[in-house]
């Protein structure tokens, strides 16, 4: 994830990887997914982005750019984990992500609480996008 800075090309401002579908591959949200095949699923992994360059909107540019990739390659559903009960899984729900499996603990009770976040998002939750139909017919 690059920025334009004045006079001195780019600068890296987070991280973000994209990651093919691998069934067998049980730290990724798409593993156990219901219907998937191998190839037709990709996962943005591990967003990120600085903290002086949050809430500028790079992730959900990122996210889009990741989605343009994604249909490139032929994906025909994108998925990313979230922490549950938080302002970033209502973000996903409102670009036309939605949950598609169980919740699952995934967090430390200690990093959630220590993050200011209600004891519940010790879970994640699991959404998806399908890249194969128009945004208004979501
Ligand atoms: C989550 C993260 C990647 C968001 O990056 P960002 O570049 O700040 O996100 P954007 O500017 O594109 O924000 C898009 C929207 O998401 C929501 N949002 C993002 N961060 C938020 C926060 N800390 N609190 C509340 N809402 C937030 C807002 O609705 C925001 O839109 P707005 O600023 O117009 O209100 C960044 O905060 C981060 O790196 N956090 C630590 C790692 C992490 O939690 N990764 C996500 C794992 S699911």
């Amino acid at each position: 994830m690059a920025a334009a800075e004045e006079s001195r090309g780019t600068k890296s401002i987070g991280m973000v990887s994209l990651h093919l579908h691998d069934p067998k591959d049980p730290s990724l949200a798409n593993f156990r997914a219901p219907e998937a095949e191998a190839g037709d699923r990709v996962e943005i992994e591990g967003i990120f982005v600085y903290p002086e360059f949050r809430r500028k909107g790079a992730a959900e540019q990122t996210i889009d750019y990741m989605e343009k990739l994604a249909k490139e390659m032929g994906a025909k559903v994108i998925t990313m984990n979230a922490v549950q009960k938080s302002a970033i899984l209502e973000r996903y729900l409102k670009i036309g992500y939605r949950e598609y499996k169980p919740l699952e603990k995934r967090y430390l009770l200690r990093d959630v609480l220590a993050l200011g976040w209600p004891e519940e998002s010790v879970y994640a939750a699991f959404v998806e996008k399908r890249l194969d139909v128009v945004e208004d017919q979501i």
